[in-house]
C-alpha cells in the first residue's frame, strides 16, 4: 500500500517535472509549476484500504488496455486487431471504476512543492517572530485559533496545533499562507494572503517550519505523545572525533541530545550505542553544540518552556526522527519513554526478562521505524 501512494507521488513529481524540463511549464516560488488543477488525492486511500485497491486494480487495467492497443500497432491482421481494440475496451470497461470523486484532490501551482527551509533552530525561530507578527492576530499565539481578532472573523480560523497540517501537503500550505483563501460555495474571502513585501518565500516555509514544530509540541503537551514524526531539527556541532559537523552528517547512527543540565550528574551518557550530543556542553564532550537557538527550538518541539525543557535527553533514531524522552529525575530509560511510535508498534516487545530497559528501547525504536505521511503520501 505505501509503496503504491510512494509511486502515485513519484509519478506525479516526474511528470511535474518532465513538462518543466521541456519548457511547457514556468517555475512559481522557485519550484516546477504543478500545472493541473487537480492531483491525485491519497489521503482517503490510505485512510481506506478498499477504495486503494480499486484505484490499483483500475490502474493495472488501464495499463493493459494501453498494451493492447500499442499491440495494435504490430502488423497483425484485421481480426487480431478488432480482438485487441474489442479486448482494450473491455478492460476499461470492467476495470473497478473507483469512485472520481474520492481519485482527485483540488491542486495549487505550488501542491507538490517541498519546504525549502532546513527546519533549522534558526528558521523555526524566525518562522515563530513572522507568526506573532503576521498571523498571530488571528490564529492565536499558540496557533489554535483564538486569537485577538478571531471572533470578527466570518469564520473562525482553524486549529493549526493539531493534526490539520499533516493533512495537507506543504505547497498547498505555502500557497494558502501566499494567496489566501476564499469559501468554496461564495467566494468570500476567508483568510487574506499575504504580500512579498511583508514575506518573501522563504519566510513563508520558515512560518510553515515553526507551526509544524508548535503543533508537535502542542500534541505531545496534551497527549503524551507525538502523533506524527517529528525530525531533529538540523544543527551544527563540534565532535571529539570529526570536527565541525552538521547533525544531519550524523543520519544512520542514533543519537542522544541532552539538553543543558545544572545537575552535574545528569550529564549524558557515552555509549556505544549512540552518539552523544551534549547542548551548550563541555569541551570533552563526545559531540557539542554551542546553537543558542536549539534549546528555544527543542522547547518549542517539547511544548515546554526553555527551564522546563532543561535536563531532558532525546533519543533519535537512525532516520533522524525524534523517539524518545526521558525527563530529569527520572533513574533509567524504558519503553515508555518512546513517545513516538506507530499505531501497530511494530515488533513485540522482547519477552526475555533480561532485556529491559533501554535494550527494549532501543530495539521497540529500531524494529519500529515511523514514515512520516502527509496528505496520505508516505514521504
Ligand atoms: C485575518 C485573520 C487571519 C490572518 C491574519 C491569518 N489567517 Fe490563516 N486562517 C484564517 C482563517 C479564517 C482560516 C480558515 C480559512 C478557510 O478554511 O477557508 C485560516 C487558515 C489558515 C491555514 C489552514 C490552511 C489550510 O490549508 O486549511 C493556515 C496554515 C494558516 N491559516 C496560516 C496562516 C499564516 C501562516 C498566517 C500569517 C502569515 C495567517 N494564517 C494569517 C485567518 C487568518
Amino acid at each position: 500500500m505505501t509503496g503504491v501512494l510512494e509511486g502515485m507521488l513519484a509519478a506525479q513529481l516526474a511528470l511535474r517535472d518532465g513538462l518543466h524540463a521541456v519548457g511547457l511549464t514556468p517555475l512559481v516560488a522557485g519550484q516546477p509549476q504543478w500545472p493541473f488543477a487537480h492531483r491525485l488525492a491519497a489521503e482517503m486511500m490510505w485512510i481506506d484500504p478498499g477504495h486503494a485497491r480499486r484505484v490499483a486494480i483500475s490502474g493495472l487495467f488501464v495499463v493493459l488496455a494501453v498494451f493492447l492497443l500499442l499491440a495494435t500497432l504490430f502488423r497483425v491482421g484485421w481480426k487480431a486487431r478488432l480482438g485487441l481494440v474489442s479486448s482494450a475496451a473491455a478492460a476499461l470497461i470492467f476495470a473497478p471504476g473507483p469512485a472520481e470523486h474520492l481519485l482527485w484532490a483540488e491542486a495549487t501551482p505550488t501542491s507538490l512543492h517541498r519546504n525549502a527551509s532546513d527546519f533549522s533552530p534558526a528558521n523555526i525561530l524566525r518562522g515563530q517572530a513572522l507568526f506573532q507578527q503576521h498571523c498571530q492576530q488571528c490564529h492565536g499565539a499558540d496557533a489554535r485559533g483564538e486569537g485577538p481578532q478571531a471572533h470578527k472573523l466570518a469564520m473562525w480560523p482553524p486549529n493549526l496545533a493539531g493534526g490539520l497540517l499533516w493533512k495537507r501537503l506543504d505547497g498547498e500550505l505555502f500557497w494558502h499562507v501566499r494567496h489566501g483563501m476564499r469559501n468554496a460555495r461564495t467566494g468570500k474571502e476567508t483568510m487574506p494572503g499575504i504580500s512579498e513585501i511583508s514575506m518573501t518565500d522563504a519566510d513563508i516555509w520558515k512560518v510553515l517550519d515553526y507551526l509544524q514544530a508548535n503543533a508537535a509540541g502542542q500534541t505531545l503537551r496534551s497527549v503524551g505523545v507525538w502523533e506524527r514524526p517529528v525530525r531533529l531539527p538540523r544543527f551544527q556541532m563540534r565532535c571529539r572525533n570529526g570536527g565541525e559537523r552538521s547533525s544531519a552528517s550524523l543520519s544512520g547512527q542514533r543519537l542522544l541530545i541532552a539538553l543543558p543540565s545544572d545537575d552535574r550528574a545528569a550529564q549524558a551518557v557515552e555509549d556505544p550505542r549512540w552518539v552523544s550530543v551534549v547542548l551548550g556542553g563541555a569541551a570533552d564532550a563526545e559531540c557539542a553544540a554551542q546553537d543558542d537557538q536549539l534549546l528555544p527550538a527543542l522547547a518549542l518541539l517539547l511544548g515546554d518552556s526553555e527551564q522546563g525543557a532543561r535536563g531532558q535527553q532525546l533519543l533519535v533514531d537512525r532516520d533522524g526522527w525524534l523517539r524518545a524522552r526521558s525527563k530529569p529525575g527520572l533513574s533509567a530509560w524504558s519503553v515508555d519513554d518512546l513517545i513516538c511510535r506507530t499505531e501497530s508498534g511494530g515488533a513485540k516487545p522482547s519477552t526475555s526478562a533480561n532485556e529491559q530497559g533501554i535494550d527494549a528501547l532501543l530495539r521497540r525504536m529500531d524494529g519500529d521505524p515511523v514514515r512520516l505521511v502527509r496528505a496520505g503520501f508516505p514521504h
